[in-house]
């Protein structure tokens, strides 16, 4: 396990759990990629030559006529001088060329993983993995590449990232850095990506690979609801526990790309990083540039084996703080129940019905502060509207406490209304463009992130109001794309950093709130699910998955989104009905067995509701306490794919196996039907196990092989078996 280094042959092998990435520099000093894929000990170089030159290959030396790398596997390609495929690399020179020729000049193997300044990243110390760092040289600029990988040694994941850094004399300007390079030596893969819209988001697409170029990514300012930043290929016929699949996930927030294309002679090339469009990055002597982090992660024991590997790894070597491993509370959120129209007196009295069932933290929702009775006003100003609020946020604190419950409190931070203080002292403080109309989305500009300025007020404007009453918890939307991305103090040559520089001072404002305000519990939200990605789980354990709070939908959206991100990361709340997206009704125990799924809580107001739903709430919330070590930390399976099946099934497991849940929902029901099965996972086969409420024992391998017998179901109705080791 770790990294090994055969000197002989200039081979560096990566071991992980079950995974090898294997790579060389030849006699060229060119990184040749030998192998990603299931654990190998040792590979045979010799006659692996992906090199050998075709029929009108480039010939870097006439003199080795056999010796071409235009379709060769590469470990970090650049464009137009031996390769003409998608490169990872592009940097202009001062003469106007973009030629580079990256060759190996030294590495490094180390203990443990360096975190990336600035960025988000995954993290591990001495103990859990190795990291290797390859120099690699341009000669004619001087240009120095380090490829950095780190192998986590009790999993089957890589991650690599880039830093570019400017050892020449003249100055250089990135304008491609892509975080990773794959190259496979042929075709026979299906690309998977998550791909959707606002209340659709993350929906599973899948497509054979073709010979051309196929992509994900963003341009939106945000890592966005239409694409998320992974995507995977899979060997034909992957299914949930069987075939290998290779999945990719950035930890960044902002535009990316992810690209796989397939050469004439059907080589397939992965490049994932920060999108190209419009970027470019200036390096003058001595400056660095540094890429984000892409996780990749291997399985040949199908999705499940790559989530299973995904979900273990973010919630112990991405999460961080006092709540990575603390139960999360249940939540009810005012905004479906009372949208802006709320006085503290209205909110208490949600408030109070909830509390006598056991909700256990209140969210105050958009609405609060600056003058804000609607959507068109006030973001920006970060204090508390008192004719809403009589009393301010200390008082309505104090007051849900006492009814013993937590406070938490809804913040834009990154967004100026036009009709705000802040913009009638600080016009030029958002992304605009000098002498252009300044585009709204939802009455909203966006602040300008790369202005130190922007930032520090944002840092002291909201930690001002949460040292202001007892808050326990922060959700922290942003609503719009971003749209006129220039910023006024930059240079012309500059103006393409804007996009990232807007990242960092994102990033720069996250860590220094959730650092000031350790015990405060963070949720992330981007009109929903806009920015579910790990960049924003490094900061913010847990992320509003979509607006879309209709339970049927959710078996779509929920489904997907475990394919990467642990249901710990994911708040889903039960709505009312008809559901505000899509007028759809469904019984009250769906709704909260799909939530109960996530992170729970209510999304609605619990005044309106009788005495019979209310007991039926309370009961839920009952099972959910006893039950949430299980569904917050446990192992998740998935069972029944509602994207092809008229159902949608999971399981959580414990660790040990001596106790798992079973959620069961129909989508339409079939009239006449036969009895249905669903097969359990994760169980032990050796195990006998008890099911609440169904009477005899249950083997484990019964419950996984024929497994358990459903009851005749109707439309989005939704069942739940508690299973114990007997
Ligand atoms: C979008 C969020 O996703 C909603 O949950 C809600 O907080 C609104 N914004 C408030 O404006």
């Amino acid at each position: 396990m770790g990294i090994q280094y055969n000197e002989s042959k200039k081979i560096f092998h990566i071991q992980g759990k079950s995974v090898s990435y294997i790579f060389k520099a030849d006699k060229y000093n060119n990184l040749i990629h030998l192998y990603y894929g299931k654990k190998i000990r040792n590979i045979n170089d010799n006659v692996i030559n992906t090199n050998k030159a075709k029929s009108w290959s480039i010939i870097p030396n006439e003199e080795d006529d056999q010796y071409a790398l235009d379709s060769a596997l590469l470990e970090y390609p650049t464009f137009g001088h031996v390769d003409l495929r998608s490169g990872a690399l592009s940097i202009e020179q001062e003469n106007g060329s973009r030629i580079l020729n990256l060759k190996y000049d030294s590495h490094k193997i180390i203990k443990g993983k360096k975190g990336i300044e600035g960025l988000p990243a995954t993290y591990a110390d001495e103990n859990e993995a190795e990291t290797l760092e390859i120099a690699l040289i341009d000669e004619v600029t001087n240009l120095l590449v380090v490829l950095n990988y780190t192998v986590f040694n009790d999993r089957n994941v890589i991650t690599k990232s880039v830093q570019i850094i400017n050892k020449g004399y003249q100055t250089l300007k990135v304008l491609n850095a892509q975080s990773c390079c794959v190259d496979y030596r042929n075709s026979d893969y299906e690309l998977l990506q998550l791909s959707g819209a606002w209340a659709r988001e993350r929906q599973i697409v899948k497509r054979q690979l073709v010979q051309g170029i196929q992509s994900i990514g963003s341009a939106r300012g945000t890592s966005s609801h239409v694409h998320n930043p992974f995507m995977a290929l899979m060997s034909p016929d992957t299914t949930e526990e069987n075939g290998e699949v290779f999945g990719f996930n950035l930890v960044y927030s902002g535009n990316f790309l992810g690209e796989v294309s397939v050469s004439e002679h059907n080589r397939t090339r992965v490049l994932m990083g920060i999108n190209p469009l419009n970027f470019s990055w200036q390096l003058k002597p001595e400056e660095r540039f540094q890429t984000p982090e892409v996780v990749m992660v291997y399985s040949n024991e199908g999705l499940g084996g790559m989530s299973s590997e995904y979900h273990s790894l973010y919630r112990e070597n991405l999460m961080r703080g006092t709540w990575k491993e603390k139960q999360r509370p249940i939540v009810i959120n005012n905004w479906e129940a009372t949208y802006f129209d709320f006085t503290r007196e209205s909110l208490e009295d949600i408030v109070k019905k909830a509390s006598e069932i056991g909700v256990e933290l209140f969210v105050l929702d958009d609405g609060w502060f600056g003058k804000r009775d609607d959507d068109t006003c006030s973001l920006g100003d970060w204090y508390v509207n008192t004719d809403k609020i009589e009393g301010g946020l200390e008082k309505l604190a104090k007051n849900v406490n006492n009814m013993d419950m937590d406070f938490g409190l809804w913040f834009e931070p990154e967004m100026i209304s036009p009709d705000s203080d802040l913009y009638r002292n600080h016009s030029d403080w958002c992304l605009h463009v000098e002498n252009r109309e300044r585009v709204t989305c939802r009455y909203q500009l966006v602040l300008n992130l790369s202005k130190k300025e922007v930032c520090d007020y944002i840092i002291e404007s909201v930690s001002k109001v949460l040292s202001s009453a007892p808050i326990k918890y922060v959700k922290w939307d942003m609503n719009r794309y971003l749209t006129d991305v220039m910023s006024m103090d930059l240079p012309r040559d500059r103006q393409m950093e804007t996009s990232h520089r807007y990242m960092l001072g994102l990033y720069y404002i996250m860590e220094e709130i959730v650092t000031r305000h350790k015990d405060i519990l963070f949720e992330g939200c981007s009109g929903g699910g806009g920015r579910f990605d790990p960049g924003i789980l490094y900061y913010m354990p847990q992320i509003w998955t979509s607006d879309d709070s209709d339970a049927i939908e959710r078996l779509k959206i929920q489904y997907s989104t475990s394919l990467v991100y642990p249901p710990v990361s994911m708040g889903s709340h039960v709505s009312s009905t008809p559901n505000h997206q899509v007028g759809r009704t469904t019984p009250l125990n769906t709704r909260g067995n799909v939530a109960m799924s996530g992170n729970f809580g209510y999304e609605l107001d619990l005044t309106k509701y009788n005495d019979k739903q209310i007991s039926e709430i309370k009961e839920q919330i009952d099972f959910y306490k006893e039950n949430r070590q299980l569904i917050q930390y446990g192992d998740y399976y998935r069972l029944n794919n509602p994207f092809e099946e008229n159902n949608g099934a999971w399981i959580f497991v414990s660790k040990d196996k001596t106790e798992a849940i079973l959620f069961y929902t129909t989508i339409l029901a079939e009239p006449n039907p036969v009895d249905q099965q669903v097969r359990c996972r994760g169980l032990n086969e050796e195990f006998n196990y008890k099911i609440d409420g169904l009477e005899g024992i249950f083997g484990g391998d019964e419950l996984m092989n024929l497994g358990l017998t459903l009851p005749e179901l109707k439309d989005f109705e939704s069942v739940r078996f508690r299973i114990r080791k007997a």
